[in-house]
C-alpha cells in the first residue's frame, strides 16, 4: 500500500490545531513500576475517557459520559488505547536500507552492510529522500521522538533534523564522529568534525523540538583526539546530549580494550573524555561490570537497551536487573538497522524475551514506562514528553486493544489490565496503530476500516 504524503510544515508555523477531544483508553504512568512483579499503583488507566488537547497540549481529561461542549473537535476512538507517544532512545535513520541483512556478528555487520549504506547518504538527494521515509515511518510505528544517528555527512543531519521539524517532532541528534577504522569516503578528522559540528549546533540545537547530540560512533571509530573535542563541545554548549555505543559485542569489547589499554573498561574510555553525563544516551551495555553501572548511576548516563538489535546481531543478553539494582537509568531503542523492527512495542515484547532467558519477568507495565515516561525522564524531557498530564506536548497515541483472529479472542479473555496490555504488547505491532499525533496534530493516521495499511499524513490537510 503507498503511503500518502501530504505538505509537511514546520511546528512553529501558521496556527495551532483547534480544540481536540479524543476518547479512548486512556493510559500512561505516574511512577516507575519497577522489575519484578507488575505494580499497579505506578499506572494510571482511565478507561473511556476524553483527552482534551488545546493549543499542541494536553490541558485534561473528562469521563466519558462528559463530553467536552461543541468548541471542541471530538473523535471517538472508544474501545482503544490511547498512550503517550513512545520514545525510540536509539535507531539510525542512514540503516533502513540495511535492516534485516544476513548472517553477520557487530564488526563484520559494520564492514558489510552498514558502511556501504552510509556512504550512500554522502549524496544530498539520497539522503534528503531516505531522512522523510525515515521520520514517517517512525510516526507510522507509533515513535513521536527519537534519539537518531544519521551519517557522517552534515547533509544527512540537515535533511533529518528539517523532516522532523516540518512534522514538529522532538528529535534528537549530531552528525556521527569518525576519524578512524572506517572506510576513507567515511572518515572526518578532528578539525573538519569539530567545524562541522559548531556548524551544525548553531544551525539546529535548540530550534522548536530539536536538540543535537555530540555522536562519536564508538569508541574504536574515534581518536582519544577526537573523542577530547567532543568533550570539549560538550563542556561548551548548554544542553547538548551524546549518544554512542558501549560494550555490545564480545569481539568488540576485546578491540576496545587493546584501543585504549589505560582505560579501565569500554565505558571508562568515554568517562575520561568528559563524555558521560545525565544527557548521555549509550546503546547496549550489555558487558559492563558493577563499577560500569556505578558510573553511570553517578553521572546519569543512561543505557538504551536494543534488545531486538542484541538478538538479531547476536550480541547478548542485557542485564536489567543489574542495572536497577545500581540504580542507572535504562530505556529501550530499536537500533534499527541492527534491530529488525522499528515498531516499538516489537522491542518492548524481544525484551520480555531477553529478560526471561535470564530469569527475570519483565513486566508489561515496566517495559511500556520504559518506552514513554521513563526515556522522556532519563532523557531529562518529562516537563514535555512521556505521558498525559495537563501541560505535556500532546505526543499522542492510539491503538486497537487487539487485531485478527489470534489476538482479539485472547484480548477478550484477559482478566485485568495487566494481562490485557502484556497480551497487547507480545501480539501487537505497527498494525495496531491506528493515529498519531504530534504536538496535538495528526500526523499518521491509518486507512479507515483496515489494520496494517499505512497511510501517512502532516501537515494543514491531516491537522484537523
Ligand atoms: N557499533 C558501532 N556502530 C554501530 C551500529 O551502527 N549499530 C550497532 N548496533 N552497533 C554499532
Ligand atoms: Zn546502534
Amino acid at each position: 500500500m503507498r503511503p500518502t504524503i501530504v505538505h509537511a510544515m514546520s511546528v512553529s508555523a501558521g496556527p495551532q490545531t483547534t480544540r481536540r477531544a479524543l476518547r479512548a483508553d486512556l493510559l500512561d504512568f505516574v511512577g516507575d513500576p519497577g522489575l519484578g512483579a507488575p505494580d499497579p499503583t505506578a499506572v494510571r488507566h482511565r478507561p473511556d475517557h476524553w483527552l482534551l488537547i488545546d493549543d499542541g497540549r494536553v490541558v485534561d481529561a473528562l469521563p466519558g459520559a462528559q463530553p467536552p461542549g461543541d468548541d471542541w473537535a471530538r473523535e471517538e476512538h472508544r474501545g482503544r488505547l490511547l498512550l503517550p507517544g513512545l520514545i525510540d532512545t536509539h535507531v539510525h535513520s542512514v540503516q533502513l536500507d540495511v535492516i534485516a541483512s544476513y548472517g553477520a556478528e557487530l564488526l563484520d555487520w559494520l564492514e558489510r552492510y552498514t558502511f556501504p549504506a552510509e556512504r550512500r547518504h554522502g549524496d544530498a538527494e539520497h539522503a534528503q529522500a531516505q531522512a522523510e521515509a525515515f521520520v514517517d515511518a517512525l510516526l507510522a510505528h507509533g515513535s513521536t521522538a527519537a534519539v537518531v544517528f544519521p551519517s557522517v555527512h552534515a547533509t544527512s543531519v540537515d535533511a533529518l533534523f528539517g523532516a522532523a521539524r516540518r512534522r514538529g517532532m522532538r528529535l534528537i541528534a549530531g552528525k556521527v564522529l569518525m576519524d578512524r577504522h572506517a572506510p576513507d569516503d567515511l572518515r572526518d578528522d578532528v578539525a573538519r568534525a569539530r567545524s562541522d559540528s559548531e556548524t551544525l549546533i548553531a544551525r539546529w540545537h535548540g530550534v522548536d523540538r530539536l536538540a543535537y547530540a555530540m555522536t562519536p560512533r564508538f569508541a574504536a571509530t574515534s581518536t582519544p583526539g577526537q573523542l577530547a573535542m567532543a568533550g570539549a563541545l560538550l563542556q561548551r554548549h548548554a544542553g547538548l546530549y551524546m549518544q554512542t555505543h558501549v560494550a555490545e559485542n564480545r569481539a568488540e569489547v576485546a578491540w576496545i580494550a587493546k584501543l585504549f589499554p589505560e582505560a579501565r573498561s569500554y565505558l571508562d574510555v568515554y568517562h575520561r573524555h568528559g563524555l558521560l553525563n545525565e544527557r548521555a544516551v549509550l546503546a547496549h551495555g550489555i558487558w559492563l561490570d558493577d563499577a560500569d553501572r556505578q558510573v553511570l548511576a553517578d553521572t546519569g548516563a543512561q543505557i538504551a537497551h536494543s534488545p531486538s538489535s542484541n538478538l538479531f546481531l547476536g550480541s547478548g543478553l542485557f542485564d536489567w536487573q543489574a542495572m536497577a539494582d545500581a540504580g542507572a537509568e535504562v530505556s529501550l531503542a530499536s537500533d534499527v538497522g541492527g534491530g529488525t523492527s522499528l515498531s516499538m512495542i516489537r522491542t518492548m515484547a524481544d525484551a520480555y524475551r531477553v529478560q526471561a532467558l535470564r530469569g527475570v519477568r519483565l513486566s508489561a507495565f515496566k517495559a511500556l514506562h520504559a518506552a514513554t515516561r521513563g526515556a522522556a525522564q532519563a532523557l531529562q524531557l518529562d516537563h514535555e514528553v512521556g505521558s498525559l498530564e495537563p501541560g505535556r506536548i500532546a505526543d499522542v497515541t492510539v491503538w486497537d486493544w487487539a487485531v485478527g483472529n489470534v489476538a482479539t479472542p485472547r484480548d477478550t479473555l484477559a482478566r485485568d489490565l495487566h494481562e490485557r496490555l502484556f497480551a497487547w504488547m507480545m501480539l501487537g505491532d505497527e498494525r495496531n496503530l491506528v493515529t498519531t499525533l504530534v504536538a496535538g496534530r495528526t500526523q499518521y493516521r491509518r486507512r479507515s476500516g483496515d489494520s496494517g495499511a499505512s497511510e501517512t499524513q502532516h501537515g494543514f490537510a491531516a491537522a484537523a
